[in-house]
């Protein structure tokens, strides 16, 4: 049995020739050396045209001028408030495509605003600073006390709202302000002439969302449509027709004085529906 398995090493070893030292031994094997300068033509080729490809398309780019790729810095990487933000709602529009009758009426949300802050037309490069604090709450995180809703003949407000929730797709912008001498608890007044308190509302092209460092008059988004007219008086809430709104997108609004000479400037300090916000209607 071992010497099965050991055999055909042994026989192996029967075949073993020293190495010979004459230089002769290389002259009498012409196949191989034959073969090994083919691979190496071969692969000289292969090298030769490779780098003429190379070369060829650094001479494209140099002539179509797009020689800086070799000089400048790469580009900035993607802002992260650039990339699309993944559903959490998976597999909601089989569920909902309208095959099965779905029997049940939700009331509308209240959506508190994620951004408000001001921009002045006398101080187009004014970054305005921005509120104190932020809370986290099924809004997102939101300036729940710090809701200031500022404008005047300059100064607008600009206001930023994400779209919560699956199937509530159907928004308005609501304003309301409380009977005056009540509500002082979730509605600080500074400022609010009734007569004068007529605003336009616009929806701003901005998609993502807003940089506070930056918002200025001069970097404001542009306006992309004229919404509607908001009044704001005591014990009442005025409501804009409804739009449709994306799952989950920005929606993005300035409002400013409609006519010469307005002036309000509120403060909303609670989780109520004070103030600006944005109502969301059941659409699935
Ligand atoms: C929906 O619910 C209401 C009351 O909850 C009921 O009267 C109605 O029959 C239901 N409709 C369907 C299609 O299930
Ligand atoms: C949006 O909701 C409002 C209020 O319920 C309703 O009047 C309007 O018809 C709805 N619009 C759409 C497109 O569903
Ligand atoms: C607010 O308005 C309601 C009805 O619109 C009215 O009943 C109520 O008395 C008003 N409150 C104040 C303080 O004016």
């Amino acid at each position: 049995m071992v010497d099965s398995i050991w055999t055909p090493i042994l026989n192996m070893r029967t075949d073993y020739t020293p190495i010979s030292q004459d230089d002769g031994m290389v002259e009498k094997q012409p196949a191989t050396p034959a073969k090994t300068s083919a691979i190496v033509r071969w692969s000289t080729l292969i090298i030769l045209l490779c780098t003429a490809v190379d070369v060829l398309l650094v001479f494209t780019l140099l002539f179509h001028g797009k020689a800086d790729i070799f000089f400048s810095a790469p580009a900035d990487p993607a802002s992260p408030s650039a990339l699309e933000m993944p559903s959490t709602y998976i597999s909601f529009d089989l569920l909902y495509d309208g095959t099965v009758q779905r029997n049940h009426t939700m009331p509308p949300i209240v959506n508190l605003p994620r951004t408000i802050n001001q921009v002045s037309s006398l101080q187009p490069s004014t970054v305005f600073p921005q509120w104190p604090e932020s809370w986290l709450t099924v809004y997102g995180i939101v300036p729940i006390n710090n809701r200031r809703l500022w404008v005047s003949s300059d100064i607008s407000t600009i206001v930023q709202f994400r779209v919560l929730d699956y199937g509530m797709e159907n928004c308005s912008l609501a304003l309301t302000i409380p009977a005056a001498g009540h509500g002082e608890a979730h509605l600080a007044v500074s400022e609010l002439h009734e007569d004068k308190a007529h605003l336009d509302v616009w929806a701003l092209s901005a998609s993502t969302k807003l940089d506070l460092q930056t918002l200025s008059w001069q970097t404001r988004p542009s306006r992309a449509a004229h919404i509607g007219r908001l009044s704001a008086s005591y014990n009442q809430t005025h409501q804009l027709p409804s739009f449709s709104c994306r799952s989950g997108s920005y929606q993005t609004f300035e409002l400013s004085c409609a006519g010469s000479g307005c002036g309000i400037d509120v403060t909303a300090l609670s989780q109520n529906d004070v103030g600006l916000y944005m109502l969301q209607y059941q659409t699935k």
